[in-house]
């Protein structure tokens, strides 16, 4: 659930405006079952009754052990499961945690641990976690909580968006569960375990032993944790789903919501759903029949809604209505219940690829796993839009949560900014496990307007095999039970046609050179085909020669493993072929782990369009400017190269411009045309000074790129993304660290340590600078820029004021800027 409100569309800048139907909206409405209610406007607000507190500030930290329980605070030395409340003396008040160390949510602490030159670690990132490194592959989290009197006869759950992995939770000392995915989200009634009016002891294990992936998963609570107090009688978790029947200008909403009855009697009761838009307006409101609901039952109720001039939700408007939903007795307002969705049409055809809305989108989609420079897994909310930004930056409408269940706050970003999604599961495996992890990711997403697509699984072995066919057959029954409204894919690397094909939707192609896209399209003339993943382009940010020692390739599109292709050959390759509803580049974002074609001393991939912090390597501009429709045009590579006075540069041009004309020094070196989808290059001797790239547009010119060779480093110069942020200790801003000459020209060479330091309520978070190869910590106060460049993250503290970081480094001028932190209520959150 997601409280929203139009400051928050504000921050983000996001908010698109209303439509002119918003301005008188028809609310015709009816019910399914019982009376209809008259429209009011505007919709009243929550009762209060339900509370979700945000349960991220205030916990202790240690590292256990793996294997010794001497040195994992006694975990295991004695029976677990004898008596109830002695699971664990760690979650009751015998246990002293002073000596371990504060932390808020999110927190990863593999982010922490200094990186280590071990073959098998260096796929997932090159920190000591597994089987050899007992000592560093366990995180203890300790809170302890005060519950008041009152909270006797309410139903309290504990909600889990996701911990970095196999994770066992004690409230009291008793066990409440142990979840073993890293990425599904997982939730526990604490209600009988509970202390009321006094303090409780909550203690969660987690072990980060084994992987899950092939790359960096981080390790820890890593999302966010809530305590949800409800009546008895509520709202399920995920319990409300709403499908919508578009029919021209209006929509026919179907909503069912699940509501459980955890009280002692049978109880009567109706649900109320009213719909209205972001600003609060009413659109509908229906009432479902009267049901008795028997004591620890469960029913769901059914109404529809039917909302006339409705406003698509679309990647360039991405209007979103919520869904309000009570829960009533003969005593009143039991529950209230709030979500976010989004009505629009989707389809993929065989022929016309994608269509949102009944129109042609083609999918311009990067895949992406979800590490960050300084903060590893572990991402303030705000992060979330700051990287979805980025992308549609760069023209891209589409994201592929590889290879597991996202946060929950990436996909409100992807709804809010209009960012369409490949939502996928971490197992492929119809074992009750698998089953679970997959009916969590359906329930919680399937509300999501920005998701299109369920994908059950990436290059599994078995794929092309009747077992795998089996398998994929038993989890897309799963997924229709949960959503009757989006396709099912697998991205797939071989056996296309086989197996797992005959099951899904939606053909998933991973890298069309591991098969024949024509070939296939030709014999299975009806199934529908994505490339669930492309290209696979090796580029590190500022780097133009291959450098296996330092672990650098070039950043000219040139580069890719086998399988893979560079930007432009995979693009060309799909724009002809408008029946493949576009594709997935492997990768937007660098990630750690995975540093393929290289090894040590690299820690993260060369795949990025951007590096770890977001900085645009040179093929962001390709897409640019095949992806976007403003002119544009982007020169590389930088323009300081000392010492090789007269030698030829190879100098590209990325544009969407019909004609470039290329200019060194005033001089022209000639005026080229572009070929659609292409680029242009020149061998041009070096000289020191300026080139300028111009675009042309029946004949005039209509973009440029200048180019200068700059001077030595002088100074350092900060950047925020947003200069003021809010003062609720989870808001950030993004601070670009740049190198400059005495004429405040970025260094594209420079390597200086800068070092920062803050003053007022705000804290850095993290540092990185997007460099492959950097064993800096990341949690440090000091940073070596990466090509000119590095990133410093500060956090707001729960006040407002100003928050002043400072940037040194030696021999330059240093610099400060101002953050201002707006004094708001922070969200509600345990004390
Ligand atoms: C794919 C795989 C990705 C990543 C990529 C690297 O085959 O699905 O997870 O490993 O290769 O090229």
């Amino acid at each position: 659930m997601t409280d929203w409100t139009r400051r928050d569309l504000l921050k983000i800048g996001a908010l698109v405006p209303a439509v002119s139907a918003f301005a008188a909206p028809n609310q015709a409405l009816f019910e399914s079952a019982a009376e209809t209610v008259p429209q009011e406007s505007p919709a009243p607000a929550l009762s209060g009754k339900r509370e979700r507190l945000l349960f991220d500030f205030g916990w202790r930290f240690a590292l256990g052990h793996a294997n010794d329980p001497s040195k994992d605070f006694g975990f295991g030395e004695r029976s677990l499961f004898a008596k109830s409340n002695e699971f664990t003396d760690i979650a009751t008040q015998r246990f002293d945690d002073s000596q371990w160390r504060a932390v808020d949510l999110p927190h990863d602490f593999a982010v922490e641990l200094p990186f280590e030159n071990e073959e098998t670690l260096i796929e997932h990132g090159a920190k000591p976690l597994g089987r050899s490194y007992p000592a560093t592959s366990i995180g203890w989290y300790r809170r302890v909580f005060q519950i008041p009197a009152t909270d006797a006869g309410r139903r309290l759950s504990l909600e889990f968006d996701g911990v970095f992995r196999d994770s066992i939770v004690a409230l009291n000392g008793h066990f409440l569960g142990r979840n073993l995915s890293g990425y599904a989200p997982f939730r526990y009634d604490i209600t009988d375990f509970l202390n009321y009016g006094g303090a409780n002891y909550l203690v969660v294990r987690v072990d980060a032993t084994e992987t899950e992936g092939w790359f960096y998963e981080g390790a820890g609570i890593y999302r966010h944790v809530w305590l949800v107090k409800t009546d008895p009688l509520h709202v399920a978790q995920w319990g409300t789903y709403v499908v919508s029947d578009v029919q021209g200008a209006s929509a026919i909403l179907s909503i069912s919501t699940d509501i459980e009855n955890d009280g002692d009697s049978e109880t009567s009761c109706f649900v109320e759903s009213t719909v209205t838009d972001s600003e609060g307006r009413r659109f509908g409101t229906a009432r479902s029949s009267r049901e008795q609901i028997a004591a620890g039952g469960r029913y769901t109720a059914q109404v529809q809604i039917h909302v006339n001039h409705v406003a698509l939700w679309s990647v360039e408007n991405p209007q979103l209505y919520k869904l309000r939903t009570r829960v009533q007795t003969d005593s009143g307002v039991v529950d209230e219940y709030e979500n976010v969705f989004g009505i629009r049409t989707i389809q993929l055809d065989a022929n016309k690829g994608f269509l949102l809305n009944g129109q042609p989108v083609v999918v311009k989609g990067t895949c992406n796993h979800q590490d960050h420079a300084g903060v590893g897994s572990a991402l303030p909310d705000r992060l979330q839009y700051y990287r979805i930004q980025r992308l549609k930056d760069m023209g891209s409408n589409a994201y592929r949560t590889s290879h597991n269940p996202p946060t929950p706050e990436l996909l409100d970003a992807c709804d809010r900014l209009g960012m369409l999604v490949m939502d996928e599961t971490r197992l492929f495996s119809s074992s009750s496990e698998g089953l679970s992890q997959l009916e969590r990711l359906v329930r919680r997403d399937r509300n999501h307007p920005c998701v299109i697509l369920w994908s059950v699984g990436n290059e599994e072995p078995v794929q092309a095999t009747e077992r795998g066919q089996r398998i994929a057959a038993t989890m897309k029954r799963l997924i229709r039970e949960l959503d009757t409204t989006r396709p099912v894919t697998e991205a797939m690397n071989g056996g296309w046609g086989k197996g797992v094909s005959n099951v899904v939707d939606v053909q998933g192609f991973n890298y069309e050179k591991n098969g024949n896209t024509d070939q296939f399209h030709q014999d299975f003339l009806a199934k529908p085909c994505i490339g669930s993943e492309e290209a696979s382009t090796f580029c590190t940010r500022g780097i133009y020669e291959n450098d296996k020692e330092r672990g650098y390739i070039s950043a000219y599109d040139v580069n890719r493993p086998s399988y893979g292709c560079g930007a432009e050959e995979w693009w060309t390759y799909y724009s002809v072929r408008p029946w493949i509803a576009g594709a997935f580049v492997w990768t937007g974002f660098d990630y750690r782990g995975e540093p393929s074609p290289y090894s040590w001393p690299c820690i993260s991939s060369h795949f990025g369009i951007m590096d770890t912090c977001g900085f645009a390597k040179d093929n962001f501009f390709y897409y640019q400017a095949w992806w976007t429709p403003q002119p544009m045009v982007h020169v590389l590579p930088h323009w300081n190269w000392r010492g090789r006075e007269g030698t030829p540069i190879e100098v590209w041009v990325h544009s969407n411009c019909e004609e470039i004309e290329l200019l060194l020094n005033g001089t022209s070196l000639g005026r080229k045309t572009m070929r659609r989808n292409s680029h242009l290059e020149w061998q041009v001797p070096y000289a020191p000074g300026t080139l300028v790239a111009r675009g042309f547009n029946g004949g005039k010119t209509s973009a440029e790129e200048r180019i200068e060779t700059t001077g030595d480093p002088a100074g350092v110069k900060l950047t925020p993304d947003r200069g003021t942020i809010d003062g609720d200790g989870e808001d950030v801003s993004v601070v670009t660290v740049g190198v400059m000459d005495s004429q405040g020209r970025l260094v594209p060479v420079a390597e200086n340590e800068v070092t920062f330091t803050v003053d007022g309520p705000g804290k850095i978070i993290g540092v990185g600078n997007g460099n492959p190869s950097s064993h800096e910590p990341d949690k440090g106060s000091k940073r070596k820029v990466f090509n000119g460049l590095a990133q410093v993250i500060v956090q707001s503290q729960k006040q407002g004021g100003e928050i002043v970081l400072a940037a040194k480094a030696d021999g330059l001028q240093s610099a400060t800027v101002t953050i201002h932190a707006a004094a708001v209520t922070p969200r509600p959150s345990v004390a």
